[in-house]
């Protein structure tokens, strides 16, 4: 019996990996986080699944869940949305799995920010100007941020940054990011990345409250990306040496003396 953490995507069913598919095809059991797994997913449990919804569970309800399924050496899917390594709460579950002894394994998922990305249609590193990307948020109800991990310290560096779980305070961080970025610096929201329903707008830090002025409430507060950078829609930036025809590498060798012997 194994616990298959599975990292569920950004919110489209079919960007899940083969393997995260097939593991919930074979696992008696599903557990899912409902507020942001899409339920298409669950149509790929096999038939008389036991299949619960873990957004009202506390996690001894889980862990109650996981250790009945042991029991009765059922393998268990347990998807959390986009990539387990950031913001899946699965640290927690997998540290009382191994006081438990319970098995485990991981499978990587699109992470939400890589889905941004893509209904953006941009690179978020550029060669000559930026080669960073910073996965931050901001301080919330339930997880404040350690001190030294403030807007204003990543904003220093010029990275891109793709901020989660910050939505509600937009005027914020527009308000910290200004002065490291300069008010000209582009921005982009992606609300719901890869739904149906995705939305996108783009703008400067400065003209992203005039962007937004006729946004309703509710829809600021949907669940969405904040993407900070000069990468955004840059076009005036170095061409990469990766495929410069002049560029002495393994795979295009130039001249007749190999750089890069085979190595046995
Ligand atoms: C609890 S975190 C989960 C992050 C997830 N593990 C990942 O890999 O992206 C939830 C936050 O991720 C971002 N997010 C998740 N899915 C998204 C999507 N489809 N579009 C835009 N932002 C999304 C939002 O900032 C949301 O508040």
């Amino acid at each position: 019996m194994t616990v298959h953490f599975i990292g569920a995507g950004p919110g489209a069913p079919d960007l899940i990996t083969l393997r995260g598919r097939d593991l919930i095809a074979a696992s008696p059991v599903c557990l899912y986080a409902g507020s942001l797994v899409p339920e298409a997913l669950l149509d790929y449990c096999p038939p008389g699944a036991r299949i619960i919804n873990t957004a009202p569970l506390s996690l001894d309800e889980i862990i109650a869940e996981i250790e009945t399924a042991y029991a009765a050496g059922q393998d268990v899917a347990r998807l959390h949305s986009g990539d387990l390594s950031v913001w899946s709460a699965m640290g927690e579950q997998l540290r009382r799995l191994r006081a438990l002894g319970i098995p485990y394994d991981v499978t990587p998922g699109v992470p939400s920010f890589a889905a941004a990305a893509a209904a953006l249609g941009t690179e978020l590193t550029l060669p000559g100007v930026v080669q960073s990307v910073v996965l931050t948020r901001t301080s919330g109800r339930a997880t404040s941020m350690p001190p030294a991990e403030n807007l204003a310290a990543f904003a220093a560096t010029g990275a891109t940054l793709a901020i989660h779980l910050s939505i509600h305070v937009l005027d914020r961080v527009v308000a910290e990011l200004t002065p490291h970025y300069g008010s000209d610096c582009p921005v982009a929201i992606v609300w719901r990345a890869s739904w149906p329903d995705e939305r996108i707008v783009r703008a400067t830090l400065e003209t992203l409250g005039g962007a937004l002025a006729n946004e309703l409430a509710s829809e600021l507060e949907r669940t969405a990306l904040i993407l900070v950078g000069r990468s955004l829609g840059a076009t005036d930036f170095e061409t990469s040496r990766l495929y410069a025809a002049d560029y002495d590498r393994r795979f295009r060798p130039l001249g007749t003396t190999p750089r890069f012997p085979e190595t046995t």
